[in-house]
């Protein structure tokens, strides 16, 4: 299926060569993951402490930060640690920004950037409700986070210290999954996204993209016999290995590992090489309307 594909690159800070920019664009924006196994992020001596499940408070999935504020949430520690984790975190968020900008030029004065987080608890045999099991195939798409048509950027990296890899599958094409999915999305409920936005349920307004979007990742999940039996490739992204894809776009599934950091950006259509493979183009051509008021 060829779903992911190798890069050159070992610094988040060099230069990349245009023959590698041009490369990763065309294949990033055709729905493959970019896969750069001498990428690591290498923690600092101090920082080898937060390689503990513990310190994801109550067993959450994610400790999460915000670079722009420097908040963090979903950890435990005294006030120091959570500041240690922090500059960790903050970190990550500037090696992924500057490699972005350096992989992507064409991306970089459009490119906001969102959450860092970080996943210390093991994937595997963890109880999940069937929406938030990421071991199910499916295209990110957040109930209380519309994108109004945003792409989402992600840039993740293996820091396992005990060699374990990160354990992904990633299924068939988005046109695909939409075209099979889509039929049954049920139609949105007059009013009832507008209520969403003012009761405070969703941050901003849910646009019938992210209607679409949501009922995507829903009902795949929902179907048994499609996460069975459908096309997939399965893949173990290496300790001290990273890589990017439009997880909005990519079908993808997490099997097993544990230790990973991942860093969101999201991305306006109109900044694409290619904005008719995105999502939002897809799903239009698909339901025959525009999906999102602003043209984006
Ligand atoms: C996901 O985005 O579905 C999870 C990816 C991961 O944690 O490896
Ligand atoms: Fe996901």
């Amino acid at each position: 299926m060829n779903s992911i594909v190798e890069l050159p690159g070992d610094s988040w800070t060099q230069a990349v060569p245009p023959d590698v920019q041009n490369r990763a664009i065309e294949d990033l924006e055709q729905g493959r993951v970019l896969f750069f196994p001498r990428l690591a992020f290498t923690l600092l001596p101090e920082e080898e402490a937060f390689l503990k499940p513990e310190w994801g408070a109550g067993g959450a999935k994610n400790i999460s930060f915000e670079r722009e504020t420097g908040k963090i949430w979903g950890a435990t520690g005294s006030e120091a640690e959570k500041t240690a984790l922090s500059r960790m975190l903050r970190r990550y968020a500037d090696s992924t920004r500057e490699f972005l900008q350096n992989l992507f030029p064409t991306y970089a004065a459009s490119l906001l950037q969102a959450r860092t987080s970080y996943r210390p608890i093991e994937i595997a045999g963890r109880p999940s409700s069937y929406r938030k099991d990421d071991t199910r195939l499916h295209v990110d798409a957040f109930p209380s986070r519309p994108t109004g048509g945003r792409r989402i950027l992600r840039v993740f990296s293996n820091i396992n210290p005990e060699g374990k890899p990160r354990c992904w599958r990633v299924g068939e094409g988005f046109r695909e999954y939409a075209q099979r999915f889509v039929p049954r999305v049920s139609a949105p409920i007059p009013g009832s996204r507008f209520l969403l936005s003012l009761t405070g349920i969703t941050k901003g307004y849910r646009s019938l993209y992210d209607h679409y979007m949501l009922g995507l990742h829903d009902q795949g999940k929902l179907d048994i016999e499609y996460q069975k039996q459908s096309p997939q490739e399965a893949f173990a992204f290496p300790p001290n290995s990273t890589w990017i894809c439009f997880t909005d776009q990519v079908l993808h599934a997490v099997d097993s590992g544990q230790y990973l950091l991942e860093q969101t950006f999201h991305l306006p259509r109109a900044a694409l090489r290619h904005p008719e493979l995105s999502p939002l183009s897809v799903l239009e051509s698909i339901v025959g309307r525009p999906l999102c008021a602003s043209s984006l």
